[in-house]
């Protein structure tokens, strides 16, 4: 296989894999050609290794086992389609960013770098941490300082990551990691990066290889907007191989604080305006200047997709639903791509015969406050049967019921 990097804007052609954008700005694609496919996709097997023939690296490959998530197939929520949700949030760190990460890192170790670096909303700190260990490499992250959840910093700092939390937002962050890169020669590993989009492209692969087909849209929550610009070339590639007729709809669903993708596709704009002070229950995509605005719009406009726009509390309610309902544990930026579907529907966009897949970007357990905000924290009483029986028959039926009429029929 041979593979080169293209300027999205001015189509200049690179044969070297050691810039991250073009000379005149633009950011870059990699073009792969003349790949011998040596894969089936037969739904066996499944990890992001699987699609090797398809991946740009020459040297092997820093893993975790990462990819070969579960598609799962979702009847009890309320929704006029057939929904799958693929839980990326069963990735190693607990979130689809692995799968960039193993590629990025991967290239890391090909290009000698002795460190990388990253900003982060959190995810992309605790992925990139974990493969730095893993690759015996240096790991620096700059964090917006208090908006990052708990969880994903607990991992960037046990996975021996430098972290810093600025006293800014993400994308003040970005743009100083950017600096600090240059101006260090570490490596980075944000999304603007074009090998990590590849090993995330792989996520269009595996619904492919799980479903047998190709799907009708694919809904996901949208902040710096790499990862849907990635799942669209995953399955542009697949189309361009021949292996799929048909590309779905990308649809990337913002939060209202935080929307510049939304805003620029409801006024049918080729570039975002910025969104200054994003705010948002979903930290993850707290972002206002998302750096791959202009392959997301494409994805979304060549795909014949749209963006849409959620409240933080349809986020809430689509985050206790997936989990109470579909036992899928996800985490409010995931769980944006549900409440996104929910407002396809209510504006009647939907046919009811459609496929649909919604990607779960990430894990429960990475925001365990918002989960206390959401339910409570439970309900403490002293060590005695009573205390307890009255709890649990005031909480299920709403007042007390002698326990021997109670449980007929509760538990046969
Ligand atoms: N969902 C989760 C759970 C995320 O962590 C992110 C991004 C997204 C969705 C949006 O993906 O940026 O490719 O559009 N998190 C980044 C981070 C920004 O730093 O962890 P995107």
């Amino acid at each position: 296989m041979q593979y080169s990097l293209v300027c999205i804007e001015c189509k200049r052609e690179y044969k070297r894999d050691d810039i991250y954008v073009c000379e005149c700005g633009g950011l870059l694609d990699v073009k792969i050609e003349d790949a011998e496919i040596d894969f089936k996709l037969d739904g066996r097997d499944l990890w992001v290794w699987k699609y090797r023939s398809l991946l740009p690296v020459r040297i092997d490959p820093v893993t975790l086992k990462e990819g070969g998530t579960p598609l799962y197939r979702c009847n009890n929520l309320d929704v006029e389609c057939r929904l799958y949700v693929k839980h990326e949030g069963l990735n190693p760190s607990g979130s689809f960013k692995d799968r960039g990460m193993t590629v990025g890192v991967t290239k890391a170790v090909e290009l000698n770098k002795k460190a990388v670096a990253c900003a982060s909303t959190g995810n992309t700190s605790a992925s990139m941490a974990m493969y730095a260990a893993k690759a015996g490499l240096k790991a620096y992250v700059l964090l917006p300082s208090g908006k990052v959840a708990l969880g994903k910093v607990a991992q960037a700092l046990m996975h021996g990551a430098k972290v810093i939390g600025i006293r800014g937002n993400f994308d003040q962050a970005l743009s100083l990691v950017r600096k600090v890169c240059d101006e260090q020669g570490f490596y980075l590993l944000n999304s603007i990066n074009p090998f990590r989009l590849e090993g995330q492209k792989t996520i269009a692969y595996e619904i492919v290889d799980e479903l047998g087909f190709s799907p009708d849209r694919v809904v996901l929550p949208v902040g710096n907007a790499g990862n849907i610009s990635a799942i669209y070339k995953g399955f542009k590639e697949l189309r361009e191989l021949g292996l799929i007729d048909s590309i779905p709809k990308m649809i990337g669903v913002q939060a209202e604080g935080a929307n510049p993708i939304y805003k620029a596709v409801m006024e049918g704009k080729n570039h975002i305006d910025p969104v200054f002070n994003p705010e948002t229950i979903a930290t993850a995509i707290r972002i206002g200047q998302p750096v791959n605005a202009k392959k997301a719009l494409r994805a979304i406009y060549e795909s014949k997709g749209t963006a849409v726009q959620v409240s933080d509390e349809e986020i809430k309610k689509a985050q206790k639903d997936l989990a109470s309902m579909e036992g899928i544990g996800v985490e409010p930026a995931s769980a944006a791509s549900i409440a996104g579907l929910r407002k396809l529907i209510e504006m009647g966009d939907i046919e009811r015969d459609e496929t649909v897949v919604c990607i779960a970007t990430g894990n429960l357990l990475k925001d365990p406050e918002i989960v206390l905000r959401i339910c409570g924290k439970p309900i403490e009483v002293e060590p005695n049967i009573d205390e307890i029986l009255k709890v649990l028959y005031v909480s299920d039926f709403g007042k007390l019921i002698p326990p021997s009429d109670s449980l007929e029929g509760v538990h046969p």
